[in-house]
Protein backbone atom coordinates (compact mmCIF):
# COMPACT_ATOMS: atom_id res chain seq x y z
CA UNK A 1 0.00 0.00 0.00
CA UNK A 2 1.29 3.30 -1.16
CA UNK A 3 1.83 6.22 1.22
CA UNK A 4 -1.00 8.27 -0.66
CA UNK A 5 -2.87 5.38 -0.61
CA UNK A 6 -2.70 4.99 3.14
CA UNK A 7 -3.32 9.03 3.46
CA UNK A 8 -6.52 8.97 1.67
CA UNK A 9 -8.29 5.58 3.78
CA UNK A 10 -6.95 8.35 6.52
CA UNK A 11 -8.69 11.63 4.74
CA UNK A 12 -11.73 9.28 3.71
CA UNK A 13 -13.98 10.20 6.44
CA UNK A 14 -13.01 13.96 6.89
CA UNK A 15 -13.66 14.20 2.76
CA UNK A 16 -16.95 12.58 2.92
CA UNK A 17 -17.95 14.65 5.61
CA UNK A 18 -16.80 17.73 4.22
CA UNK A 19 -18.44 16.75 0.75
CA UNK A 20 -21.87 16.01 2.23
CA UNK A 21 -21.87 19.48 4.23
CA UNK A 22 -20.98 21.20 0.82
CA UNK A 23 -23.67 19.86 -1.07
CA UNK A 24 -25.77 20.57 1.70
CA UNK A 25 -25.14 24.41 1.78
CA UNK A 26 -25.60 24.66 -1.86
CA UNK A 27 -29.25 22.51 -1.87
CA UNK A 28 -30.30 25.21 0.79
CA UNK A 29 -28.77 28.54 -0.59
CA UNK A 30 -27.57 28.07 -4.10
CA UNK A 31 -29.31 25.95 -6.33
CA UNK A 32 -32.47 27.01 -7.63
CA UNK A 33 -34.29 25.34 -10.28
CA UNK A 34 -34.47 21.82 -12.66
CA UNK A 35 -32.88 19.98 -15.30
CA UNK A 36 -29.56 22.36 -13.93
CA UNK A 37 -26.30 22.01 -16.19
CA UNK A 38 -22.68 22.24 -13.66
CA UNK A 39 -19.45 22.55 -13.67
CA UNK A 40 -17.18 21.74 -11.38
CA UNK A 41 -14.14 23.94 -12.07
CA UNK A 42 -10.49 22.13 -10.26
CA UNK A 43 -12.64 19.26 -9.01
CA UNK A 44 -9.70 17.70 -7.18
CA UNK A 45 -10.37 14.36 -5.94
CA UNK A 46 -14.19 14.54 -7.41
CA UNK A 47 -16.11 13.94 -4.76
CA UNK A 48 -18.22 17.26 -5.04
CA UNK A 49 -18.65 16.48 -8.49
CA UNK A 50 -20.03 12.95 -7.76
CA UNK A 51 -22.46 13.94 -5.37
CA UNK A 52 -23.73 16.99 -7.16
CA UNK A 53 -24.04 15.15 -10.08
CA UNK A 54 -26.75 12.41 -7.98
CA UNK A 55 -29.33 15.35 -6.89
CA UNK A 56 -32.60 15.48 -8.46
CA UNK A 57 -32.23 18.69 -9.88
CA UNK A 58 -29.18 18.63 -11.64
CA UNK A 59 -29.39 16.83 -15.06
CA UNK A 60 -25.46 17.05 -15.81
CA UNK A 61 -21.99 17.57 -13.97
CA UNK A 62 -18.46 17.88 -15.43
CA UNK A 63 -15.68 18.02 -13.38
CA UNK A 64 -12.36 19.78 -14.57
CA UNK A 65 -8.71 20.17 -13.81
CA UNK A 66 -5.19 20.43 -14.44
CA UNK A 67 -4.08 17.58 -12.57
CA UNK A 68 -5.86 14.44 -12.49
CA UNK A 69 -6.52 12.76 -8.83
CA UNK A 70 -10.16 11.87 -9.19
CA UNK A 71 -11.23 9.34 -6.56
CA UNK A 72 -14.64 8.31 -7.84
CA UNK A 73 -16.41 8.26 -11.20
CA UNK A 74 -16.96 11.64 -12.98
CA UNK A 75 -17.37 13.03 -15.85
CA UNK A 76 -14.03 14.37 -16.26
CA UNK A 77 -11.73 16.28 -18.71
CA UNK A 78 -8.47 17.45 -18.11
CA UNK A 79 -6.69 20.33 -19.33
CA UNK A 80 -3.28 22.54 -19.16
CA UNK A 81 -3.06 25.69 -16.82
CA UNK A 82 -3.54 28.82 -18.69
CA UNK A 83 -5.44 26.99 -21.74
CA UNK A 84 -8.89 27.30 -23.10
CA UNK A 85 -11.79 25.50 -20.44
CA UNK A 86 -12.37 22.14 -22.94
CA UNK A 87 -16.35 23.23 -22.97
CA UNK A 88 -18.42 25.46 -25.03
CA UNK A 89 -19.51 29.07 -24.50
CA UNK A 90 -22.58 28.90 -21.82
CA UNK A 91 -22.79 25.75 -21.38
CA UNK A 92 -23.33 25.86 -17.35
CA UNK A 93 -26.23 27.23 -15.08
CA UNK A 94 -23.60 27.15 -12.21
CA UNK A 95 -19.80 27.04 -12.47
CA UNK A 96 -18.54 26.12 -8.62
CA UNK A 97 -14.59 27.15 -8.21
CA UNK A 98 -14.28 25.17 -5.11
CA UNK A 99 -10.92 26.71 -3.38
CA UNK A 100 -9.03 26.54 -6.68
CA UNK A 101 -8.77 30.16 -7.15
CA UNK A 102 -5.30 30.61 -5.02
CA UNK A 103 -3.64 27.24 -6.50
CA UNK A 104 -3.87 29.45 -10.51
CA UNK A 105 -1.13 31.02 -11.53
CA UNK A 106 -3.19 33.71 -13.10
CA UNK A 107 -6.70 33.70 -11.25
CA UNK A 108 -8.11 36.45 -13.62
CA UNK A 109 -7.48 34.09 -16.60
CA UNK A 110 -9.19 31.25 -15.07
CA UNK A 111 -12.14 33.26 -14.10
CA UNK A 112 -12.32 35.05 -17.49
CA UNK A 113 -12.79 30.96 -18.69
CA UNK A 114 -15.15 30.80 -16.46
CA UNK A 115 -17.50 33.68 -17.33
CA UNK A 116 -16.93 31.87 -20.97
CA UNK A 117 -18.28 28.35 -19.75
CA UNK A 118 -21.56 29.79 -17.76
CA UNK A 119 -24.64 30.98 -18.62
CA UNK A 120 -25.77 31.26 -14.87
CA UNK A 121 -23.65 32.30 -11.66
CA UNK A 122 -20.50 31.55 -10.74
CA UNK A 123 -19.89 29.51 -7.08
CA UNK A 124 -16.52 30.32 -5.59
CA UNK A 125 -15.74 28.99 -2.39
CA UNK A 126 -12.62 31.33 -1.53
CA UNK A 127 -10.36 31.03 1.92
CA UNK A 128 -9.82 35.12 2.37
CA UNK A 129 -7.26 36.56 4.40
CA UNK A 130 -7.69 38.56 7.48
CA UNK A 131 -4.48 38.54 8.99
CA UNK A 132 -0.85 37.78 8.84
CA UNK A 133 -1.42 34.89 11.70
CA UNK A 134 -4.03 33.52 9.55
CA UNK A 135 -2.13 33.97 6.12
CA UNK A 136 1.06 32.15 7.61
CA UNK A 137 -1.42 29.67 8.76
CA UNK A 138 -2.97 29.43 5.40
CA UNK A 139 0.18 28.73 3.45
CA UNK A 140 1.56 25.97 5.35
CA UNK A 141 -1.83 23.75 5.62
CA UNK A 142 -2.45 24.59 1.69
CA UNK A 143 1.07 23.29 1.26
CA UNK A 144 1.20 20.39 2.92
CA UNK A 145 -2.37 19.17 1.95
CA UNK A 146 -2.09 19.69 -1.79
CA UNK A 147 1.70 18.66 -2.31
CA UNK A 148 1.12 14.87 -2.34
CA UNK A 149 -1.07 15.39 -5.31
CA UNK A 150 1.61 17.58 -7.52
CA UNK A 151 -1.11 20.32 -7.13
CA UNK A 152 0.25 23.96 -7.65
CA UNK A 153 0.44 26.00 -4.76
CA UNK A 154 1.68 29.25 -5.62
CA UNK A 155 -0.31 30.31 -2.63
CA UNK A 156 -2.39 33.64 -4.15
CA UNK A 157 -4.14 34.42 -1.19
CA UNK A 158 -6.21 37.31 -1.53
CA UNK A 159 -8.38 39.74 1.24
CA UNK A 160 -12.37 39.50 0.83
CA UNK A 161 -11.47 43.18 -0.41
CA UNK A 162 -9.06 41.85 -3.41
CA UNK A 163 -11.31 39.50 -4.50
CA UNK A 164 -14.72 42.09 -5.12
CA UNK A 165 -11.99 44.34 -6.76
CA UNK A 166 -11.05 41.35 -9.49
CA UNK A 167 -14.74 40.23 -9.43
CA UNK A 168 -15.28 44.44 -10.38
CA UNK A 169 -12.80 44.23 -13.19
CA UNK A 170 -14.65 41.25 -14.53
CA UNK A 171 -17.85 42.84 -14.54
CA UNK A 172 -19.34 40.20 -11.99
CA UNK A 173 -22.54 41.13 -10.25
CA UNK A 174 -22.05 39.85 -6.75
CA UNK A 175 -25.57 38.28 -5.46
CA UNK A 176 -24.42 37.40 -2.33
CA UNK A 177 -21.10 36.80 0.30
CA UNK A 178 -21.75 34.18 2.62
CA UNK A 179 -19.47 33.13 5.80
CA UNK A 180 -18.75 29.23 5.29
CA UNK A 181 -16.48 26.60 7.42
CA UNK A 182 -15.49 23.08 5.91
CA UNK A 183 -15.50 21.88 8.76
CA UNK A 184 -17.86 21.05 11.63
CA UNK A 185 -16.78 22.18 14.46
CA UNK A 186 -13.51 24.93 14.50
CA UNK A 187 -11.62 26.05 11.41
CA UNK A 188 -9.18 28.20 10.97
CA UNK A 189 -9.69 29.24 7.54
CA UNK A 190 -11.94 31.99 6.73
CA UNK A 191 -13.76 31.04 3.60
CA UNK A 192 -16.09 33.33 1.76
CA UNK A 193 -18.63 31.95 -0.75
CA UNK A 194 -19.31 34.18 -3.80
CA UNK A 195 -22.66 34.19 -5.42
CA UNK A 196 -21.94 36.00 -8.76
CA UNK A 197 -24.00 36.33 -11.79
CA UNK A 198 -22.46 36.27 -15.38
C1 LIG B 1 -7.38 22.61 -2.97
S1 LIG B 1 -7.73 21.72 -4.42
C2 LIG B 1 -9.52 21.78 -4.36
C3 LIG B 1 -10.12 20.62 -5.09
C4 LIG B 1 -11.64 20.56 -4.99
N1 LIG B 1 -12.27 21.70 -5.61
C5 LIG B 1 -12.07 20.41 -3.56
O1 LIG B 1 -12.67 21.34 -3.02
O2 LIG B 1 -11.79 19.36 -2.97
C6 LIG B 1 -7.38 22.88 -5.72
C7 LIG B 1 -7.59 22.29 -7.11
O3 LIG B 1 -7.52 23.33 -8.09
C8 LIG B 1 -6.92 22.80 -9.24
N2 LIG B 1 -6.47 23.89 -10.12
C9 LIG B 1 -5.42 24.72 -9.97
N3 LIG B 1 -5.32 25.57 -11.01
C10 LIG B 1 -6.35 25.26 -11.85
C11 LIG B 1 -6.80 25.76 -13.10
N4 LIG B 1 -6.18 26.76 -13.74
N5 LIG B 1 -7.90 25.20 -13.67
C12 LIG B 1 -8.54 24.18 -13.06
N6 LIG B 1 -8.16 23.65 -11.87
C13 LIG B 1 -7.08 24.19 -11.27
C14 LIG B 1 -5.81 21.95 -8.66
O4 LIG B 1 -5.25 21.04 -9.58
C15 LIG B 1 -6.53 21.27 -7.50
O5 LIG B 1 -7.13 20.07 -7.86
Amino acid sequence: MGINHFIDKMLAGRNARKTDKLVLFCIENILSGNGLEVLDLGCGNGLFCHAISGLPSISHAVGVDVVEYCKVPINFQLYSEGQRIPVDDKSFDYTFIVEVLHHSDDAEHLLREAVRVTRGYLVIFEDVVTSGARLFFMRWFDTLMNMRHGVNTPLNFKSEDEWKLVFARLNLSIQQIYNYSFYKFYSPQKCRVFLLKV
